[in-house]
């Protein structure tokens, strides 16, 4: 039997969230094929074996004993390629996306370039970085310059359209993101998002659907069906996502072309690969109403896995099972 370590909880915002996607998993994952070590990170950074919750002393000795590991971890120090790196140096055979992928996939500024890179369409954006008491506003070639938060908001006025989105480029959940809809919003917001990074991207707003693919395979990757975010709140935001009700996902989307489908499909494919993905990702995109034009959006390398979560769901949808998902993930994180 394989012996499979489960690593979740973590030193980031999505500790509860990841806490969800592992009982799911470890109430899935076959015990006739795995024996299971479920491994709790608290909000701290330390390790515990979560069955008897005693503290792991020495966490590389004990991941070298298990022969595979699945990180159910999102956001900062689970999915942006730092536990990665430790996979790697133990040598160990670990689920989802290695170093590269998952850092780049982590930092919006990141995957926009690649993205762009690649010739996918997706929203205008501008990105600074918070400086001491000011910011670095940086162009399209990376040339720096200092400016005010003043200054930075009317170079961005004259760049692109409210309503804009303002986002820490490395978070997750929607923590830190916020719709401005004109200059006094844009420069509150832009302060706001300084506190979770120091990079920030800002972004025009589309206005249109929510729709989210699902990715899985190494050399030979497969696109789900594509399912569609409804909300009634203002956008999908961290409220949103986990506390408004009222907030429904429709798996597939209802009344969408197939050919609009089709595309989207080949463009998560293509988004995965061009970010060297592994194993498993949840690409996002946006359909301007009126164009239907295709926006990519980002692209998440350890989605949300509880078993009503997107990303099984569209599998399942598409005729692969929670449980059989789970093993296919675990097979490809040995090939
Ligand atoms: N350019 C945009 N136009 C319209 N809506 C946007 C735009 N950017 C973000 N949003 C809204 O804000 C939400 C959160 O933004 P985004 O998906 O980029 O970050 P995130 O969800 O925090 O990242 P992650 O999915 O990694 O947790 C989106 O689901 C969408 O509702
Ligand atoms: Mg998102």
């Amino acid at each position: 039997m394989k012996k499979i370590g489960i690593i979740f909880g973590g030193m980031s915002t999505e500790n509860e969230i990841s806490a969800q996607s592992a009982k799911s998993i470890l109430e899935n994952l076959d015990t006739k094929k795995y024996e299971i070590y479920p491994i709790y990170i608290d909000k701290e950074g330390k390790w515990y074996q979560y069955q008897d919750n005693s503290k792991i002393s020495n966490i590389t000795e004990y991941l070298k004993g298990l022969d595979v590991i699945f990180p159910v971890l999102h956001g900062l120090y689970g999915e942006d390629g730092t536990i990665q790196g430790l996979f790697e140096l133990l040598k160990k055979p670990y689920v989802g996306c290695k170093v590269l992928a998952s850092s780049v996939g982590m930092d919006k500024v990141y995957t926009k370039i690649i993205f762009e890179k690649i010739g996918l369409n997706q929203t205008k954006y501008e990105y600074i970085r918070k400086y001491k008491n000011q910011y670095i506003y940086v162009d399209k070639k990376f040339n720096e310059e200092i400016i005010t938060l003043e200054e930075a908001s009317k170079k961005i006025t004259q760049n692109l359209k409210f309503p804009m989105f303002i986002k820490p480029s490395n978070s997750g959940s929607s923590v830190g993101i916020n719709k401005a809809k004109n200059e006094e919003e844009l420069k509150k917001h832009i302060q706001y998002a300084a506190q979770f990074d120091t990079k920030i991207l800002i972004e025009e707003g589309i206005n249109g659907r929510e729709v989210e693919c699902a990715v899985l395979g190494n050399e030979e990757v497969i696109a789900s069906c594509v399912g569609e975010i409804k909300t009634p709140d203002e956008f999908y935001s961290y409220d949103a996502k986990y506390k408004n009700q009222e907030s429904k996902t429709d798996i597939p989307a209802q009344n969408l072309p197939n050919d609009i489908s089709d595309e989207i499909r080949k463009q998560a494919i293509k988004a995965f690969k061009s970010i060297d993905g592994k194993g498993l990702s949840r690409v996002d995109f946006f359909i301007e109403n009126n164009t239907n034009k295709i926006y990519i959006n980002e692209i998440n390398t350890l989605p949300g896995f509880t078993s009503i979560s997107m990303y099984p769901k569209l599998f399942e949808a598409s005729g692969i099972s929670y449980q059989e998902l789970l093993d296919r993930l675990i097979k490809l994180a040995n090939d």
